[in-house]
């Protein structure tokens, strides 16, 4: 059974106090909400990763990402943070390929392919996001980018490697919008991704791989999204900075 995911990008959001104040609120409401299959990840800030990794270390129930790493594992990179050090304060996931790094950063495919590639290393989850633009999907491209997108991305990928990611299928168009894709549209894509899955790795393979929706999910349309047959959960931007709703999104699980 693949696992069900809940996970927060809480992006370039809240200063240290605030963000260490929601991750306790979350903690504290979220404790009886999760099961075994399920899981909740918060990924925040690089400030807050070192407090919310001892939080999480002593609670169990919510596990903490980064938003981005290095590709290098060390050097004279100024600025830049490795997987290694992210690992090191008790974080378990890294978001790579986020639509919002991709288009005001430039990353492109080759270079994730090196971040998933120092992720993994460092035994940092990947969630590799990838999505298409409005003009991809009003050109009828979107399978398209998406397929290109998991080819030079991900595919190069061993089977035990792969195994290790979870995906996120964000359109762009629906981060930080309000407009969210249908539940239909959502599951036809996830569909097609797994499918590509099945075809580059195996049938089982795509099985077990959690591919959770992004863009514009909030408590109100979550457990539509969620009870698609290939929507394994979300990947939660706007809606993750409040306790209340990060929380209400995780119960639509159950
Ligand atoms: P919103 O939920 O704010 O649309 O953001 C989605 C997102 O980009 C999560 O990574």
């Amino acid at each position: 059974m693949r696992k069900k995911i809940v996970a927060g990008n809480w992006k370039m959001n809240l200063d240290y106090t605030a963000g260490l104040s929601l991750f306790s609120e979350v903690l504290n409401m979220v404790n009886d909400e999760v099961t075994g299959s399920q899981e909740v990840v918060v990924c925040s800030p690089y400030i807050h990763l070192n407090s919310l990794g001892q939080l999480a270390k002593e609670n169990k129930s919510v596990s903490v990402g980064a938003q981005n790493c290095h590709q290098a594992e060390s050097g004279a990179f100024t600025g830049e943070i490795s997987a290694a050090m992210i690992k090191s304060v008790g974080a378990e996931y890294v978001i790579l390929g986020h639509s919002e790094r991709r288009q005001y950063f430039g990353e492109t495919d080759a270079l994730l392919a090196e971040k998933v590639n120092a992720a993994l290393k460092n035994n940092l989850k990947p969630i590799f996001c990838i999505g298409e633009t409005l003009d991809e999907r009003n050109e009828n491209r979107h399978f398209n980018v998406i397929k290109q997108q998991l080819e030079n991305g991900i595919f190069n990928l061993s089977e035990e490697d792969f195994s290790k990611l979870v995906l996120a299928y964000e359109p762009v168009w629906a981060i930080g919008t309000g407009l969210t894709a249908t539940p239909e549209q959502a599951q036809e894509v996830h569909a097609f991704i797994r499918k590509e899955i099945a075809a580059k790795y195996d049938d089982s393979i795509a099985d077990n791989t959690t591919i959770l929706y992004g863009g514009s999910c909030n408590p109100k349309n979550a457990a539509e999204l969620f009870s698609q047959s290939d929507i394994d959960g979300g990947l939660i931007g706007g809606a993750s900075l409040k306790s209340r709703d990060f929380v209400d999104i995780v119960k639509t699980f159950n």
